[in-house]
């Protein structure tokens, strides 16, 4: 796992889109795994400002996202579907019919979390996966609990994380309670993993997945297991971690040929 500790959300974004950039580049038809929620929205803006003034194509890109709720109808402002949409596929030139997500009002719910499964295999699997982490440590939905080698399927929220969301929606009341999320073991299978945190609220959560033992009450810490795991902070972020330093000479001293 790699951590690079970085002045704020502009480096972050800067650092994150060049890795995807670098993708496309290397592999027009790459695979990405996005994620919503409020940590990666610097790195879609980065991306949309570069499509936008330098071209960067991604027109044979295909994507997959994280997570769901279960309940919201289709074209609900803030099913993820649609957050995902407004904040970054129509900014850029994805083909909609590209873009992937679990279906949390499907009538046979398990039924989709299986055919998304299917699509993501047969598109190849995701190239690059870009993460948040919630303050329980959870990624996608994975709340604590969550089995290491899970695969798309539905949770319940942890209270903590209704709370967390409510802001999006006006209201605790009208937090759904259920969810669908990819699962620990389908986001392991990512070729690349992009974790993004910032903000104090996340320290504890950022040492618990780099520094904690790999445990279920931790989901994040999964990504111990990751052959190529990289984790972005702010300094607020990475405040808790003990050894931050070795993190930072790490980084300053890292050779040039090599990427994220
Ligand atoms: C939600 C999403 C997660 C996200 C988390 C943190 O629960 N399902 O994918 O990582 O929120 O969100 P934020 O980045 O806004 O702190």
């Amino acid at each position: 796992m790699e951590v690079v500790i970085l002045s704020g959300n502009k480096a972050i974004a800067a650092l994150a889109a060049g890795a995807v950039e670098a993708l496309l580049r290397r592999k027009p038809a790459a695979v990405l795994g996005l994620a919503t929620g409020s940590s990666p929205l610097p790195v879609y803006d980065e991306l949309a400002l570069r499509h936008e003034r330098a071209g960067l194509d991604f027109s044979r890109v295909a994507a997959f996202t994280l997570d769901e709720y279960v309940g919201l109808p289709h074209g609900h402002p803030e099913s993820y579907r649609e957050v995902i949409k407004r904040e970054f596929t129509e900014r850029v030139n994805i083909d909609p019919a590209n873009v992937h997500c679990p279906d949390g009002a499907a009538a046979d719910v398990p039924d989709a979390c299986r055919a998304f499964e299917d699509a993501m295999r047969a598109a190849g699997g995701v190239d690059l996966q870009l993460l948040g982490v919630g303050t329980d440590g959870h990624i996608g939905f994975n709340e604590p609990g969550s089995s290491l080698a899970s695969r798309t399927r539905i949770k319940t929220l942890i209270e903590q994380t209704r709370r967390d969301n409510a802001r999006f929606f006006g209201s605790l009341s009208k937090v759904p309670h259920h969810v669908v999320t990819q699962g620990l073991g389908t986001i392991l299978a990512a070729r690349h993993v992009i974790l993004i945190a910032t903000g104090a609220q996340k320290a504890t959560a950022v040492r618990d997945l780099v520094e904690g033992p790999l445990a279920a009450i931790c989901p994040a810490s999964v990504l111990q297991l990751h052959p190529h795991a990289t984790v972005l902070v702010d300094e607020a972020a990475a405040s808790s971690l003990r050894l931050a330093d070795y993190y930072r000479h790490s980084y300053e001293n890292k050779p040039s040929w090599q990427e994220l």
